[in-house]
């Protein structure tokens, strides 16, 4: 049974995602823009299967990717996002003790017996996304996004990794739970650490670039369909050149977005420095920033960024 359902989900996988160029058409109907480097990584996360690790900027479109893949596969996605000092229970499952000692209430105004069974049972299981992952019933595999993985402690980098090998994992008082359908793993990082080697070693690796201004444009499209074309293509030429800048928090895809969505609302069909002044809450988020750009002045941010 385990082995024919396996088998007929990769089937499945096959038959939704048969080369790299048909996944980057997809991808591409849920309006997320991969290249082809990008496109190949992914196809083989999904049909070796093997785990990937996306690093890039902030913003790059690390943890889109992991949704659109999922929505593609029409899977569900679990997200983990990590943090520091988060552990087992907030990955894995958790007793939930509120129910245990209600359970116990109940059956001492019932006057019934409770047993260590009756509490240590599934109902009393909190799961979290490790696990939901990895009980996944299918028909195909799921998602699993380890979010900015290096946020977290090396030891808990680790023991999901071991996890996530085995697919299994035993719960003291239920036994092992073993996947049916290994999940397909993404994890993300943003490089505020080196990860360890035995988690490397087990991923395909995938640097996202920064996309240059056309690709930002063509994206800024996609996500707010109300924008013109050359509205577009100026916010991210504005962007690309505050990009130049030493920010310390440099404007990205989302600020992009957010920006056009900001002028699609005010009906703004063309930047200008009067305008950028107006606004500059939608791309620049920090004083320090705001200072250094107010010196180089909105006009040369704007200069010659309308075609
Ligand atoms: N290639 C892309 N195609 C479509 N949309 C994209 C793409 N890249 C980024 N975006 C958009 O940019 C925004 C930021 O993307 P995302 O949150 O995935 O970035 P990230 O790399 O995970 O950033 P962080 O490191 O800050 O978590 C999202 O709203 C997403 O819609
Ligand atoms: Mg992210």
């Amino acid at each position: 049974m385990t082995a024919a359902a396996r088998a007929g989900a990769e089937e499945d996988v096959r038959r939704r995602v048969p080369d790299v160029g048909s996944l980057m058409a997809a991808l591409d109907r849920t309006n997320y823009l991969a290249d082809a480097g990008l496109a190949t990584a992914l196809f083989l996360a999904v049909r070796l299967p093997q785990p990937i690790l996306l690093e890039g900027e902030a913003g790059v479109g690390k943890t889109e990717a992991a949704k659109a893949l999922a929505e593609l596969l029409d899977t569900p996605l679990y997200r983990l996002q990590c943090y520091e000092g988060i552990d087992a229970g907030e990955a894995l499952y958790e007793w939930n003790h509120q129910r245990q000692l209600l359970g116990i209430r109940l059956a001492e105004v019932r006057d019934t017996e409770v047993t260590e069974t009756d509490l240590f049972a599934p109902q009393y299981l909190l799961r979290r996304p490790l696990l939901q992952a990895l009980e996944h019933p299918g028909p195909r595999p799921a998602v699993l996004l380890l979010d900015e993985i290096d946020r977290a402690d090396a030891e808990f980098e680790a023991f999901t990794f071991e996890l996530l090998a085995e697919s299994a994992v035993t719960i003291p008082e239920l036994g092992t739970i073993r996947a049916t359908h290994p999940p397909i793993v993404i994890l993300t990082s943003n490089r505020t650490r080196d990860l360890h080697d035995a988690l490397t070693r087990r991923c395909l690796y995938h640097w996202i670039d920064y996309p240059g201004p056309a690709r930002i444009a063509e994206i800024v499209r996609r996500r707010v369909p109300a924008s013109s074309g050359p509205l577009a293509l100026q916010a991210a030429a504005v962007i690309t050149r505050l990009r130049t800048l030493d920010l310390a928090k440099p404007p990205g895809i989302s600020e992009a977005i957010d920006w056009v969505s900001a002028l699609a609302v005010l009906g703004v069909a063309r930047i200008d420095p009067g305008i950028t002044e107006q606004t500059w809450g939608s791309i620049v988020k920090n004083r320090d920033d705001l200072e250094l750009i107010g010196s180089r002045g909105a006009a040369w941010l704007v200069e010659g960024t309308d075609g």
